[in-house]
């Protein structure tokens, strides 16, 4: 009997034809599902990840409303050209806080997974307010309008306990002090002992040029520049990370 022949006994017969199909999606299903039972290998341990301070967590919010992804990635893949222009590749770990990611894979900009620290807070604001002002050649569209509007976060305490229900580790004392964190961070003004104490590294004070007002830009710039500043890459041991 040829294989085409044992082929055809299984073709004229449903029940076997059921069993086999079910053997075959179980195995395509088994390939696709137990890699996730070992995920938590998959995320190095590295020091300096923290969650978002409320302010951060608003202009994540800004970029995410305004589409900045749909021209930005943030994910630096690890090959020589990327890590030499952008810094060291991003790591698992430095999006785990992240709802939703923002990964990407369009870049008609540069990726902005590590672009913390390197402007000043005034070149953000020029940038952000007319690109070609900074880089001529720029096709960015203009933001300037969230400079003159105002920050407005309808609830930030609801903002961090969703998060929180979806495993971002923020602690009771942060939820608590959502609000005031909020304001306080983008105060030059303000007593943010509590703030850098919480959230680490977090960039304090003005960020858009007018102290008067908490604007949107004040937001997105804190984001823009905590950015892959969390984890310090000069004590990050490569090998050990992947345990
Ligand atoms: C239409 C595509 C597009 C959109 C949308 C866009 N950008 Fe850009 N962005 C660019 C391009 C192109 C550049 C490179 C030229 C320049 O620096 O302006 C750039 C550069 C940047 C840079 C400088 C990066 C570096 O390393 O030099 C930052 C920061 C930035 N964009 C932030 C944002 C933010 C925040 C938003 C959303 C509010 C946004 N962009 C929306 C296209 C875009």
């Amino acid at each position: 009997m040829s294989l085409l022949d044992k082929h055809g006994i299984i073709e004229r017969n449903a029940t076997l034809l059921l069993i086999g199909s079910l053997v075959v999606v179980s195995i395509g299903g088994i390939v696709e599902i137990a890699p996730l039972f070992y995920l938590e290998n998959t995320i190095e341990k590295v020091d300096g990840m923290r969650p978002y301070s409320p302010l951060e967590l608003a202009g994540r919010n800004i970029y995410i409303r305004e589409g900045c992804y749909t021209c930005h990635s943030q994910m630096i893949r690890p090959f020589r050209d990327e890590v030499e222009r952008y810094g060291h590749y991003s790591l698992a770990a430095e999006s785990m806080y992240d709802r939703s990611f923002q990964w990407g894979s369009k870049r008609t900009g540069p990726d902005l997974a590590r672009v913390g620290d390197r402007y000043s807070n005034e070149w953000h604001v020029e940038h952000l307010t007319e690109p070609r002002s900074v880089v001529p050649e720029s096709i960015m569209p203009s933001y300037s309008f969230l400079k003159t509007t105002p920050l407005k976060v309808a609830n930030v305490t609801a903002d961090l306990e969703a998060n929180a229900l979806l495993g971002v580790p923020y602690s009771e004392e942060m939820i608590a002090s959502a609000k005031a964190d909020l304001a306080g961070q983008a105060d030059p003004e303000a007593d943010t002992s509590g703030i850098e104490e919480r959230y680490p590294k977090a960039k304090l004070g003005d960020f858009d040029g007018d102290p008067t007002v908490v604007s949107e830009m004040d937001a997105l710039i804190a984001y823009l520049q905590m950015l892959g500043t969390l984890v310090d890459f000069s004590t990050y041991d490569e090998a050990a990370g992947y345990r």
